[in-house]
């Protein structure tokens, strides 16, 4: 059919043609903004997931219910080794933006605060160190046109820093009548330090009843990332699990968008994608996005997506497995493999509808076993691999593939 108006959206962060089965999600968001509004107690919100589940994609849907209800709000995404301060600075001096120029001398005032912040390089903790950075740190400037406002926010400790910053933005903000809200993806790459400050800013702006939230996404090791830095992080943070899509939602996201261009989808069709996708939204997206390609006409049938199946393999081997896959060392692949082996290998029930193999972990020492080497000597290559996310340990000893299907992408497809 038409690749023209072929309507779905295969690709990290690109927004759905129907952003389907996250209703739940939303509408307790929905909640959040209004008792925080309120001034009533509420635990912010953290998604968290494998690879392509579409966190991201929710995290974006969640802003704009922000945005909707005229709340100031920014973004950012956390970077391994990249210091928390300047990012969540921009992402602020944004949200300060959106909130607008009513009472423009307080705003002047934080927004001075905001400059001290951003300006102060973290010599304490959680900052960037190091004398070889001083001439480039100099030159830089957060572009904030106001004045510096020193004395506040600039101390160097980004715990006390963010304290004080939460804590004033966020009272601008309630005494206009309004929120801010902060979006924060790939939250599990903030480093320890920062990570425990933004917690203890969020224990402090909850214990006032300041409207601020932050909102974060990451990977599904995240909650033991943030209770490992702050043992309260359970009472801080409401987590909630993205997964792949049930049956009727992967069919609401491949027949909606179609069905708006008058087309549609048989039955056997869509069971034939379910068996092929397992529900995994970015997989849903690439394959509806091939089989409406090759249809030669409405309805689009299990033929079409039989014929649809190798190329959508293919281009997910490329955009979506092997753009990780390459970015794993030789010592790292020969890990990455091993755990592929013992995943096939494990009697576990294929919960993923995989063929056998399932997401699921696999205990380090049966890697160590299989590659016949030392627990120990393979810790630098997990460790790489994690730091690269494509696998986390969500509990001691174990470790699993943060990309639904690797294992069997790995095994079949993957260059050696
Ligand atoms: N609820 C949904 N319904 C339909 N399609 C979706 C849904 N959520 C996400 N998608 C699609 O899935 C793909 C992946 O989404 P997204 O980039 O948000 O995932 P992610 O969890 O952030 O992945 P990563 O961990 O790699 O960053 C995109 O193509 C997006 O359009
Ligand atoms: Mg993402």
């Amino acid at each position: 059919m038409d690749p023209v108006r072929n309507p779905y959206a295969p690709g990290a962060g690109q927004r759905p043609p129907e952003l389907a089965g996250r209703d739940g999600e939303l509408d307790g968001f929905d909640v959040v903004l209004e008792r925080v509004s309120r001034g009533r107690p509420e635990r912010s919100l953290v998604l968290t997931g494998l690879r392509g589940v579409g966190k991201t994609v929710l995290l974006n849907a969640m802003r704009s219910a922000a945005v909707r209800r005229r709340w100031g709000t920014g973004k950012l995404e956390a970077r391994p080794d990249i210091p928390l301060r300047r990012p969540l600075a921009a992402a602020l001096h944004l949200a300060l933006r959106e909130l607008g120029p009513r009472q423009q001398d307080e705003t002047a005032h934080v927004l001075g605060i905001l400059k001290s912040f951003a300006m102060r390089d973290g010599g304490g903790r959680g900052g960037s160190s190091g004398s070889g950075r001083t001439a480039v740190r100099d030159r830089w400037q957060p572009g904030i046109d106001v004045p510096a406002v020193p004395g506040r926010a600039d101390s160097g400790d980004i715990e006390i820093d963010l304290v004080e910053l939460f804590t004033d933005i966020a009272g601008l903000a309630g005494d206009i009548g309004r929120g801010v809200a902060i979006f924060i993806d790939e939250m599990q790459d903030i480093g320890s330090d920062d990570v425990s400050a933004l917690c203890a800013a969020c224990h402090e702006i909850s214990q006032q009843r300041l409207p601020l939230v932050v909102v974060g996404a990451g990977l599904p090791h995240l909650p033991a990332v943030l209770s490992a830095s702050k043992s309260y992080s359970e009472r801080l943070f409401r987590f909630a699990r993205i997964d792949r899509l049930e049956r009727d939602a992967a069919d609401r996201a491949l027949r909606t968008p179609a069905r708006d261009e008058g087309a549609d989808f048989d039955e056997a069709a869509l069971g034939a994608l379910y068996a092929a996708t397992a529900g995994y939204p970015y997989f849903v997206q690439a394959y509806g996005k091939v089989a409406w390609d090759v249809a030669p006409a409405s309805p689009i049938t299990a033929d079409d997506v039989k014929v649809a199946a190798p190329e959508a393999e293919a281009e997910l081997a490329v955009g979506f497995f092997g753009s990780r896959y390459e970015r794993a060392t030789p010592a790292e692949r020969e890990y990455l493999r091993a755990i592929a082996d013992l995943s096939t290998s494990g009697s576990t029930s294929s919960a993923t509808g995989a063929e056998g193999l399932t997401d699921g972990g696999v205990a380090t020492s049966a890697i160590a076993d299989l590659l016949g080497r030392k627990a120990q000597s393979l810790s630098p290559a997990r460790d790489a691999l994690i730091k690269k996310g494509l696998v986390y340990s969500g509990e001691r000893g174990r470790i699993a593939f943060t990309v639904p299907h690797f294992g069997r992408y790995l095994l079949r497809q993957a260059p050696d």
